[in-house]
């Protein structure tokens, strides 16, 4: 069977890209700092919720330079929602570190040296801001490659195959002449025509070199190797107001999960639930409590969340607990979605 063509995939990308707002217009360069910003905005995020964010981020960041200049709590209030807020961590130590070596590295192995970015991000950088001849492994990627070879090893075992396969496009000499538009005319397939279910087969560029397309495999391809069950955890947590309806709001650690952020202060969370009683010994104040119905829930990687919660009120003379107070709408903001969530339970978000 015929090899898929490269110049295929570009025609049709040629035709029918996406606009998205880090991508350069067609001819032009991309600006390193749109595509780093993006691959990070992208590794835990849908396209459709980065792009919005993407531009506002680079209102208030309009540049590295102000990027690194920009006090942490800064960037971390503009990163909340987005999740994973090592990420940004690693994003601001990362424009620092730029800044320092007077430009982002242009290989694969030089931007891979940066704090949050692991060998996809750095390939997806190196072929998309520099034109490296690198082909990045994402999920549109592996399975665009595994129904054009019908690979039939399930994920993640067949990751390097995969790997071996994807760079093998770079054989053919329009991909190499233009790797940044060639990845992302693979992004784009991925997106809009091989999709994960009911694949747009028959608008496909590479419809015919597909060999999963011809032994019917196509909408099966990747296969997945069965995922281990994520725990579930238990939190509970205090919603404390004062007089003026603010929100009693404390800082998590620097290190560790949502490290660094604005959390409503709560108890541990862990995989036995907690009793009424236990909670409330728990409880960082000792007021009176009193339970808001209902649950909040929240998956993260490596296990789910469901969290219950208490309120209560401070009168206009009694002493605040230090923390930070904010009222409702700036605190839907600066929280992280997992305890926007908690905000919504109450009826405040
Ligand atoms: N996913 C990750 N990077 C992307 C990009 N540059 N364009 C579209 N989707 C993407």
């Amino acid at each position: 069977m015929k090899p898929p063509s490269a110049a295929d995939l570009l025609h049709w990308y040629d035709r029918h890209r996406r606009i998205l707002p880090w991508r350069a217009a067609p001819g032009q360069r991309a600006e390193p700092y749109h595509v780093w910003l993006s691959e990070i905005m992208l590794q835990q995020t849908t396209v459709a919720t980065v792009g919005p964010r993407f531009s506002r981020f680079l209102a208030r960041f309009p540049d590295l330079a102000a990027l690194a200049e920009a006090p942490w709590e800064d960037v971390a209030a503009e990163w909340a929602g987005l999740g994973y807020y090592a990420r940004a961590r690693n994003l601001h130590a990362a424009a620092r570190q730029v800044v320092a070596l007077g430009g982002f590295p242009v290989t694969t192995q030089g931007l891979a040296a940066l704090p949050g970015i692991g060998p996809y991000t750095a390939a997806a950088i190196a072929a998309i801001a520099f034109n490296a001849p690198v082909v990045p492994l994402d999920g549109n990627v592996e399975r665009v490659t595994a129904r054009i070879f019908a690979v039939e090893e399930a994920l993640p075992g067949a990751k390097p195959r995969l790997d071996a396969l994807a760079q093998g496009f770079l054989a053919d000499q329009p991909a190499r002449a233009r790797p940044g538009d060639f990845t992302q005319a693979l992004f784009d397939l991925g997106a809009g025509i091989c999709t994960p279910r009911k694949p747009a087969c028959a608008l496909c560029p590479w419809q015919k070199p597909c060999q999963a397309r011809k032994l019917g495999l196509a909408e099966t391809l990747p296969r997945k190797a069965p995922k281990p069950e994520r725990p579930t955890r238990h939190g509970v947590h205090f919603l404390l107001t004062d007089h003026e309806g603010r929100i009693w709001l404390r800082r998590r650690p620097p290190r560790g999960l949502l490290g660094g952020m604005l959390e409503i202060p709560g108890v541990s969370w862990r995989e036995e639930d907690w009793t009424d009683a236990e909670a409330l010994s728990d409880a960082p104040l000792a007021t009176s409590w009193q339970p808001v119905p209902g649950e909040a829930r929240h998956v993260f990687t490596h296990f789910a969340l469901t969290m219950r919660l208490y309120r209560a009120s401070l009168s206009a003379r009694t002493k605040r607990p230090e923390g930070e107070w904010l009222a409702p709408a700036e605190a839907a903001q600066a929280l992280p979605s997992v305890m926007r969530k908690l905000l919504m339970l109450a009826g405040l978000a």
